[in-house]
């Protein structure tokens, strides 16, 4: 069976987690690839509502195996926190979470050079999470990690050390103000590593491979968004993996022609959270709407989502760069009793009319160019077939799947997984 992918079109917190759950009921197995506790994936049913970190989003379903993979980042210490925060519901994460070798564990140090390096950047700060992601990836690529598999050899702590001891004197080079007390935070590191032992660690590619062989069905789901990917994003304000497609196939080592269905999930307005270029961006009463409708504040560290438009020329680019072949409209029920709706479709970038995106997306250079639509006043919240939509809900619909070329294959009208309408 071909393993098919869900990943964001946006910079992120599209409604993965609520897609990925709702989708779990067609899947034996859900496969995270990239990234890790920087990402807060939301769930509700039931009137539970539950944030996810670096577990897979359909550990909830009985029958499901989450496997986090190899391009995947493990903090021991909020991974142990998630897994206490899943106690109440009584699930077997024993059997059905396993966790790849290959995986690199982020340590309390590289937290600490998150924050040393973002403290030294001043007014150009990224907006990191501060969960360690970059400076993780940074070993990983610099090929001084520690691994999940390293977890299970004797000498393990001589490695932790030496790491730890070369990133103390890192974070002293930095010259700012960062206070911590290591040796607490090493207690906790290992207590955590004690928690994250007790669970399965698996050659995560040949138990993929095995299982498509079997004929399992797989879903990869991804974290933060296109936007964010470390090539294709807005770097330098971006995360420090590869969000896109292509990222599944390392972050799993799937092969490319493996690849099924490519769902790609974006908001019906657009959001980002920390700092970098936003086009479509709004900084009046309509920005304030979006962000109180659309309960915009960060999953993971609470901060407030910047809002805006719908950003077609950007929308475009994450289609193309991910081969999307079915798309998800999330949180159309947001915008309920805007008067005008503005989609951006070409942008003005140095007098020229362009409808690509450019390498500089910095607001001095780009000024987006919008079409309007006529906004719709019913709620959407309680709609369980397309045939209830207005009329200008499906007009805007018909404009994009016209203008991506792709269908749009699923609109959420709320949080819950009974909101979603399959069209
Ligand atoms: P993720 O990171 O992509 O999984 O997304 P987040 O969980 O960070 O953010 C999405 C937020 O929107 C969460 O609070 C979800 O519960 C919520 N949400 C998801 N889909 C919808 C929807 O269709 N309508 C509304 N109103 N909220 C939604
Ligand atoms: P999910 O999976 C939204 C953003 C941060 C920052 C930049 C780099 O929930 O969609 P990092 O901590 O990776 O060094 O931060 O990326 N960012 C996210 N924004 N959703 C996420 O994940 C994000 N993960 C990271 O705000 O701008
Ligand atoms: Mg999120």
């Amino acid at each position: 069976m071909a393993v098919d992918l869900l990943l964001g079109l946006q910079w992120g917190d599209e409604g993965k987690g609520k897609i990925v759950d709702v989708l779990t009921a067609n899947y034996n197995i859900i496969a995270r690839f990239q990234g890790g506790p920087n990402a807060g994936h939301t769930l509700e049913f039931d009137g539970i509502k539950h944030v996810l970190r670096t577990i897979p989003s359909g550990i909830f379903h009985d029958e499901s195996i989450n496997v986090i993979g190899n391009g995947v980042v493990i903090d021991p210490v909020v991974f142990a926190k998630e897994l206490e925060g899943l106690d109440q519901f009584n699930l077997d994460y024993k059997t059905k979470l396993i966790i790849s070798r290959k995986a690199h564990v982020i340590l309390p140090t590289h937290r600490l050079l998150d924050a040393a390096s973002e403290a030294s950047k001043g007014k150009a700060k990224i907006g990191s999470t501060l969960k360690g992601i970059g400076p993780t990836y940074m070993d990983k690529t610099g090929r001084n990690g520690i691994r999940v598999g390293d977890l299970e050899l004797s000498d393990w702590k001589e490695k932790y050390r030496a790491l730890a001891n070369k990133h103390e004197a890192m974070i002293a080079f930095y010259n700012v103000d960062v206070q911590y007390d290591l040796e607490e935070m090493e207690a906790e590191f290992f207590e955590s590593v004690k928690v994250l032992k007790e669970l399965q660690f698996i050659d995560s590619e040949e138990y993929l491979y095995q299982a498509q062989k079997a004929g399992k069905t797989i879903l990869a789901e991804g974290a933060q968004g296109s936007l964010l990917d470390i090539d294709f994003g807005t770097y330098p304000f971006v995360t420090s993996s590869n969000t896109t497609a292509a990222g599944a196939c390392t972050g799993l080592g799937v092969a490319p022609n493996q690849i099924g269905d490519v769902y790609g999930i974006f908001k019906a307005y657009t959001t980002r959270v920390g700092s970098g270029p936003f086009p479509t961006e709004l900084f009046d009463t309509v920005g304030e709407d979006m962000a109180r409708i659309g309960h915009e504040f960060g999953a993971v560290t609470g901060r407030a989502r910047r809002c805006g438009w719908l950003d077609l020329v950007a929308l475009k680019y994450a289609c193309q760069v991910n081969g999307v072949t079915k798309l998800m409209m999330m949180k159309g029920d947001v915008l309920s009793g805007f008067k005008t709706l503005k989609i951006c479709t070409a942008y003005k970038y140095k007098g020229e009319t362009i409808t690509h995106l450019p390498y500089n997306i910095e607001p001095e250079n780009l000024q987006p160019i919008y079409t309007d639509f006529k906004g719709w006043k019913e709620d959407l919240t309680k709609m369980t077939d397309k045939a209830q939509f207005p009329k200008e809900l499906n007009d805007y619909i018909a404009f994009l799947e016209k203008e991506l070329e792709i269908p749009i294959h699923v609109v959420s009208v709320g949080p819950d997984r009974v909101q979603t309408i399959y069209m």
